[in-house]
């Protein structure tokens, strides 16, 4: 049946835009996604990373049905819902700062998110220029797509007023030896080479650790550095957590590992229950720069997704502890296990992580580095997915592995993970010859 479907799919929908798991699923629990022959796969790329507390978490699927019986067709702009003001009220408790992030605004996708960031910056300190780092990704709108990790040539040269700037990757820089924080340092001077040169820069986007950049983790002191050059210069920092916000990387937010505090937070994908929202937080002097009717979408903030979001966050919040726990210890093991195949496998170039985003950097060399790209994505959409696992290859060549399981998942299940991926792994070091 999968297969005449899979047929039918390829004549009606653009297949060639992104490279699919080729699986209908019909049901999700757990850690778990099922097809529709009912085989069960290990869901460790978590939907690209929204079903953070499990798919179908305890009580989830009631709440929205709740409001759909009830249903307020629209947006959350024209008038307001309880569902809103939850949500905003949640959102917000997600901050130990309630002075630095006071102020909420949804909207649909992570993408819109970080355009209303930069909208919102501008508008606050009325400079034109943004800065983005190489290997970073906001999202797939027509400013956020056009640079996303390497530039597409296809689509000219960069809007007027982007930079890019060096983002630290210290596996793939000319530093490895030398220690995180001087390497922070050197990435900061030539940086502030940049803004120098640059007076107009209004803001620089980045994520606390890059995501379909590869899972890079800048060096602790990075962005404390960075943020005081931004302050020197007039500039904001917007912090894009629409993958690391609401306990992925075992804080709450993913700045709080890096010593500093951003002027915009986007978030997203976790604290939606899979439900299309993103906020946008910011503290009362940089929102109310914007002026009335610089924002509407006609979907956005609606009774449905408001509730998910609501709901999802009060989840966390009351199971905090206990999911942070996990999240630490089950991040631990995993890097732990993965670092023991780092042992057999010659394809395995790096492996490094922080709480349930870990990304295992596939070469064929290790000497050189050459990144293992095609063996990546034949690994995650193909051996693995047979296997029963679902991964997803990221990085700025597509060759890392993003290992990023729900935040209840349990040893016994990265075991399994862990040892489908130590087949995968030797049946693709014997096709490619990798030693
Ligand atoms: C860090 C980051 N920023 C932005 C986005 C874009 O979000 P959306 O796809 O909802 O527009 C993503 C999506 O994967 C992301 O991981």
């Amino acid at each position: 049946m999968m297969e005449s479907l899979l047929k039918e799919i390829d004549k009606y929908l653009m297949t060639n835009l992104y490279p699919s798991h080729r699986i209908f699923v019909k049901k999700a629990e757990g850690v778990y996604l099922y097809d529709i022959e009912g085989n069960r796969y290990l869901d460790f790329m978590t939907v690209v990373t929204t079903a953070t507390l499990g798919h179908n978490f305890k009580g989830l699927g009631d709440e929205i049905k709740r409001v759909v019986d009830n249903i307020v067709a629209g947006n959350g702009y024209n008038f307001y819902t309880e569902e809103l003001l939850n949500a905003a009220r949640n959102v917000i408790k997600l901050f130990d700062d309630n002075i630095m992030y006071n102020k909420i605004h949804f909207k649909l996708s992570g993408s819109e998110g970080i355009e209303l960031a930069i909208k919102l910056s501008k508008r606050f300190n009325k400079k034109s220029n943004i800065a983005m780092f190489m290997g970073g990704y906001h999202g797939r709108t027509y400013l956020t797509g056009l640079y996303h990790g390497i530039r597409r040539k296809e689509y000219g040269p960069l809007p007027p007023g982007v930079i890019i700037l060096p983002f630290p990757y210290k596996y793939r820089s000319k530093f490895e030896e030398i220690k995180e924080e001087e390497y922070a340092k050197i990435i900061v001077e030539e940086i502030e080479q940049y803004i120098k040169n640059n007076s107009d820069l209004s803001c620089v986007i980045s994520e606390p650790i890059q995501g379909i950049g590869g899972i890079v983790i800048p060096p602790s002191n990075f962005f404390s550095l960075l943020n005081k050059v931004l302050k020197e210069y007039g500039a904001l920092l917007i912090m894009d957590e629409i993958q690391t916000g609401m306990g992925r990387t075992g804080k709450i937010w993913g700045f709080e590992n890096f010593d500093t505090k951003p002027d915009i937070v986007v978030a997203a994908k976790g604290m939606t229950g899979g439900l299309p929202a993103s906020a946008v937080i910011t503290r009362g002097e940089i929102a109310s720069s914007m002026q009335l009717n610089d924002e509407h979408s006609t979907f956005g903030a609606s009774a449905i997704i408001m509730a998910a979001v609501a709901y999802s966050v009060s989840y966390f919040l009351k199971n905090k502890e206990n999911l942070l726990d996990n999240v630490n210890k089950m991040g631990e093991y995993s890097l732990k296990r993965l670092k023991e195949l780092q042992e057999e496998h010659p394809i395995i170039g790096e492996v490094r992580g922080k709480g349930l985003l870990i990304g295992i950097e596939l070469v064929k060399n290790r000497k050189t580095k050459e990144p293992a790209s095609k063996e990546t994505s034949d690994i995650c959409l193909n051996k693995a997915l047979k296997k029963g696992l679902l991964v997803v290859p990221s990085g700025w060549y597509g060759n890392v592995i993003r290992f990023a399981p729900p935040f209840i998942v349990t040893r016994e299940q990265i075991d399994e993970a862990v040892d489908i991926l130590d087949k995968c792994f030797y049946e693709a070091e014997k096709e490619s010859k990798i030693q």
